[in-house]
């Protein structure tokens, strides 16, 4: 019997209209557009402003530029998985909500948290269902609506961040295109460095929590950025070791966007060059689970069916990982 293997067959992308620009962020917050650049390679993020919406928003647009794009029948969707740290509600999961509005109505759905490493360990979850032949559709999301979460007073965490969103279909492939493997990592060790501390089964919301500010993002920058630079790049070194890839037989290197410096950093350590690294982060800033997807949806007309793609990600907990990923079509 052939080998099922499972391959991204489209992708969807979604970004608010608000442009968060470092010009505007001067204003706000004491830092400059020159620090921000050097520092991070951001130069503007957008923000979703209109209230009553929320991450969902997000997922719904991806999807249905994906649905579009693809001319897909979404009741043949099987499953909907949405990937993010910033969920419409707590307990009610927002994939269930969005299978809804996009009219999977065939579909069951649910969320996977990993901050900004969802997307990558959804790829894991998706392509396991269709390579045991469970489920034939698997739509996963990357969708994080950041500015919920954000202390625009702290000019540690409110430079960096956007939101957005991206999507990716996964079905089966009988040529040996798709995931080829990929290799996970966590450590408890990270939730000192990077969380929010209260709001959770931890620290219940109090007035005392609101006061003191403790339902924002907090983030140890330093210590985050020397894990991030030293595992993911020991991550995706060990992927392309062990599928025996060298720097030629890579055409992409798909890494999450938190800090230019980092990518660059992770591209020097495998020896993938400049123009082979996937970049976005000058206009989105970290999307936390929505970067990689959008790298797939802004580079999707330059790939190439076959093509050999690295992921790499790095993100709060800590999670981690990279995986191999053969593209499996031309747009
Ligand atoms: O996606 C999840 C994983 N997250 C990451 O991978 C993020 C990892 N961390 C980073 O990307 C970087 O650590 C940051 C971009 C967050 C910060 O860059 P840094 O080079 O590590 O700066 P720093 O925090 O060490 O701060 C250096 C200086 C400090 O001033 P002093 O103490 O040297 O006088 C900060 O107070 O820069 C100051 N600073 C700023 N200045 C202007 C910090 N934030 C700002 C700012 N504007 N926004």
């Amino acid at each position: 019997m052939t080998k099922i293997t499972a391959a991204i067959t489209a992708v969807g992308k979604y970004v608010p209209e608000y442009v968060l620009t470092n010009q505007e962020l001067e204003t706000m917050v004491d830092t400059n557009d020159e620090w921000i650049t050097t520092r991070t390679g951001i130069k503007e993020r957008r923000v979703l402003k209109e209230k009553g919406l929320g991450t969902s928003y997000l997922a719904i647009k991806s999807a249905e530029d994906l649905i579009q794009k693809s001319n897909i029948d979404p009741k043949e969707i099987d499953l909907v998985i949405v990937g993010t740290a910033t969920p419409d509600l707590h307990v009610a999961a927002t994939a269930a909500y969005v299978a809804s509005e996009i009219g999977a109505v065939n579909a069951f759905g649910y969320d996977l948290q990993a901050a900004c490493s969802s997307f990558l360990y959804g790829m894991s979850t998706a392509a396991s269902y269709i390579e045991s032949g469970r489920y034939k559709k698997v739509l996963l999301i990357g969708a994080d609506k950041m500015s919920s979460i954000i202390d625009y007073k702290d000019r540690a965490t409110c430079i960096i961040f956007g939101d957005g969103a991206g999507a990716a279909l996964f079905e089966p492939n009988y040529e040996g295109l798709g995931l080829q493997d990929e290799y996970l990592r966590s450590d408890g060790v990270g939730r000192d460095f990077l969380r929010i501390e209260a709001g959770g089964s931890m620290m219940p919301t109090t007035e005392e929590t609101v006061a003191g500010k403790k339902h924002f993002v907090y983030q140890e920058g330093k210590t985050v950025f020397k894990y991030a630079v030293s595992n993911m790049s020991s991550v995706a070194e060990k992927i392309m070791q062990r599928n025996n890839l060298t720097e030629q037989d890579v055409q992409w290197l798909v890494a999450h966007q938190a800090n230019k410096r980092i990518i660059e950093a992770t591209a020097n350590r495998v020896g993938v060059s400049s123009e082979k690294v996937m970049m976005n982060i000058q206009k989105y800033g970290n999307t936390t689970s929505g970067t990689l997807p959008l790298l797939l949806a802004d580079y999707e007309s330059q790939l190439k069916k076959g093509d050999n793609l690295v992921f790499a990600a790095f993100g709060g907990g800590f999670t981690w990982g990279a995986a191999f990923v053969k593209w499996a079509y031309n747009s």
